[in-house]
């Protein structure tokens, strides 16, 4: 099986796990600056409210150079609009492709998609097909327009693929950037890109042999698993051995296993991949409000105070015409364990600019830290 990007990977992996609503491309930026990770995945987006044409999802596929190697995570259950919306992920150039199967939100999972796809592998398995058909169908040639993707949608496809294209020829002339890399991501070259699945280990109870099974009937490149059940949401503690039984059964079908759930350092990730015996993991709510997790830093107070300033300001840059509110949630993150800074917190949750959060944290910055 050709694993893509998953096979060249320097192991163990250890990514970036998707947060809706919180690893953004902002956030996947300072990650990207300050951490790097082996891949970042965005945030999900639905596949048939992206088909119908709802231009503001596009924004979640936006991503920089710097990222890769990066995954775009798909989620619904409409087969039609996984086919359109996997092509598009080619057009973008992506390195992979997620399929979000386990996604607790209730609304979501009640039609049938994310973690409710756990109830029907043959509905899952289905998309799985699908989607690698759009891909392997880009690879031969197929248009966006063939593809039946919405005018509008192919539109601001091919902006965001020449402004990609402007900017990485600005690179190579600023930094003198002679890299094949960049010319085969600019242009997109029509490759076969690796499809993965994000999941967890049962719907109302576990169930993780029987469904890891289900999944490798389709050869995927990579599984990441987190160890909790739908029903469990985030409550408990994810199971591990349930992912170490789930790494078990992949062992030597190609298809690599990630362990997902509650780790919060970078030592207790070498930690976790070593007892468990898997190729790697994500991690998630362990990265808030520390860009610099994944070399296994502990930033100053004053690193912290820059760092909840340049993220400001890569908001506003990045999402120009969004109110600045999603960003307050970051500057609590990173004032987390700062000294006194209770009066300091409660005035920057009600910041509205990045200049605001600068004057605010403008003493920090230059104090000691
Ligand atoms: C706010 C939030 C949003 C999330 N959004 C997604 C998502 O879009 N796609 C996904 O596959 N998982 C999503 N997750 C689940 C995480 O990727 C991860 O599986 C979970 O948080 C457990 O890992 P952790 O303990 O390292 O955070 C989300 C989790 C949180 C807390």
């Amino acid at each position: 099986m050709d694993t893509g990007f998953w096979g060249r990977l320097e192991r163990p992996i250890i990514g970036l796990a998707p947060m809706d609503g919180v690893t953004d491309a902002a956030y996947r930026l300072m990650t990207a600056r300050h951490g790097k990770p082996s891949l970042f995945i965005t945030e999900f987006v639905n596949v048939e409210g992206l088909a119908r044409g709802a231009i503001k999802i596009l924004r979640h596929l936006m991503y920089d150079e710097s990222e890769r190697y990066v995954v775009a995570q798909i989620y619904g259950v409409e087969p039609e609009s996984f086919y359109k919306v996997a092509l598009l992920v080619c057009e973008l150039g992506f390195d992979g492709i997620d399929i979000n199967m386990g996604c607790p939100a209730d609304k979501i999972a009640r039609r049938g998609s994310g973690a409710g796809l756990i109830r029907t592998p043959e509905t899952a398995k289905a998309l799985i097909r699908i989607t690698k058909q759009a891909v392997s169908d880009w690879a031969n040639g197929k248009t966006m327009e063939e593809a039946g993707i919405r005018p509008k949608i192919i539109r601001e496809v091919k902006k965001f693929r020449d402004e990609r294209r402007k900017n990485s020829d600005e690179r190579r002339e600023t930094r003198k950037i002679n890299s094949s890399l960049v010319t085969r991501h600019s242009d997109v070259t029509r490759n076969l890109i690796p499809i993965s699945v994000k999941t967890r280990i049962g719907y109302d109870r576990v169930i993780v042999d029987e469904w890891i099974k289900y999944l490798l009937e389709v050869s995927l490149a990579a599984i990441s698993l987190h160890g909790r059940t739908f029903k469990q949401l985030y409550s408990g503690a994810a199971d591990w051995e349930m992912i170490a039984s789930a790494a078990r059964l992949c062992k030597g079908t190609g298809t690599l296993l990630l362990g997902n759930g509650d780790i919060r350092s970078m030592e207790d990730a070498h930690a976790k991949i070593k007892s468990y015996d898997l190729d790697g993991v994500l991690v998630g709510r362990g990265t808030l409000g520390n860009p610099w997790f994944f070399v296994g830093k502990t930033p100053t107070p004053k690193e912290m105070a820059q760092a909840a300033i340049e993220h400001s300001e890569l908001f506003e840059k990045l999402y120009p015409d969004s109110p600045f509110f999603p960003m307050r949630k970051h500057l609590a993150w990173y004032l987390k364990g700062f000294p006194g800074a209770k009066d300091l917190r409660v005035r920057l949750m009600q910041t509205n600019s990045a200049k605001e959060v600068k004057k605010l944290l403008s003493h920090e910055k230059d104090s000691g830290g």
